[in-house]
């Protein structure tokens, strides 16, 4: 199957990522949010992005120019009707996801194929909410999508040949790296990353080592780019709690579970570089 147009429901964090490297790589594509104010939103994060690639030389202004102009936002799910593909990447919580797939499965065509960026929860699970099951994937990107070349790509066992094949390809059509990972819940890098970044949390909590000195530590012992607070930061801290909630129900690992002071940064509304405080504050920064 061609993939020549695609939808990709959330402009949050991801979802922009995604929208833009679609767009920058010539697809015409439509970004869908909840309503008109986030949808306003998440199209000035990628034309900001957009902007900051043209800054660093990374983009031409005409490519900028071009790639703007392929993207179209709406709050209405009928946009995605002639899309080929459909990239999810909304709040991580299955019924919200499984009520958005089931809603998508009427509004798009049936040989779309719909793909889900989920982090943590089984593809089966969201596939099963539509009766394209045969033509659904994970394509799970990083953060941020526009500088992250890995992207895995997830099968089920309802996953056919052709759809696995042409969500491979296009991964590497918009210029990523794909990799090919079984759907277990984290895939490949949640289920080694998550249980080390909860880790850290628990050794601050303990004592180990102060935050700054923790992140330090990590970076320039292990050569990390960034320290575990300040990945979590950036990942989000809200995500990341719901992300812990999930693999720990999937798997029944304390390794897996949500350590008290999470939940209660996440309740006290720091989750992160996107709310302006989370482990550290962005706003004295
Ligand atoms: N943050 C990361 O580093 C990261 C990395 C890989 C995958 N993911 C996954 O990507 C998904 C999105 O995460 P995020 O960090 O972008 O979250 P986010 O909170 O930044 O954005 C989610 C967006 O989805 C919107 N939304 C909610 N319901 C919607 C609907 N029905 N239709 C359209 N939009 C809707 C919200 O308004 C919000 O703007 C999650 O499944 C997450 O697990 C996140």
């Amino acid at each position: 199957m061609k993939i020549q147009k695609v939808g990709v429901l959330g402009s949050g964090l991801m979802g922009s990522g995604i929208a833009e490297v679609c767009a920058r790589a010539g697809y015409p594509t439509v970004v869908r949010e909840v309503n008109e104010e986030l949808l306003e939103k998440g199209m000035e994060r990628i034309r900001g992005s957009l902007d900051k690639a043209v800054e660093k030389g990374k983009l031409e202004a005409a490519k900028r120019d071009e790639a703007a102009a392929r993207l179209t936002g709406t709050v209405d799910l009928a946009a995605f009707e002639d899309c080929d593909l459909v990239v999810e990447a909304i709040v991580e919580n299955p019924d919200e996801k499984r009520q958005t797939f089931a809603a998508l499965d009427t509004a798009v065509k049936p040989e779309a194929i719909f793909a889900s960026n989920t982090s943590s929860l089984t593809i089966t699970q969201l596939a099963m909410s539509t009766k394209r099951p045969d033509r659904f994937v994970g394509l799970h990107f990083f953060n941020p999508v526009p500088v992250m070349k890995l992207v895995e790509v997830v099968r089920t066992l309802a996953t056919s040949d052709d759809t696995f094949q042409t969500a491979f390809a296009f991964a590497k059509a918009i210029g990523k790296e794909p990799v090919a990972a079984r759907d277990n819940s984290g895939f490949i890098v949640n289920r080694l990353l998550v249980p080390y970044i909860l880790d850290a949390i628990r050794a601050y909590e303990e004592g180990v080592g102060s935050l700054e000195d923790i992140d330090k530590a990590m970076q320039l012992g292990c050569g990390y780019p960034m320290g575990p607070f300040a990945l979590l930061d950036f990942v989000g801290l809200d995500t990341t709690y719901y992300i812990a909630n999930i693999m720990f129900e999937e798997y029944r690992e304390k390794r897996f579970a949500p350590p008290p002071l999470l939940k209660q940064m996440v309740l006290a509304g720091r989750l992160g570089r996107k709310s302006g405080r989370g482990f550290y504050d962005y706003a004295k920064k």
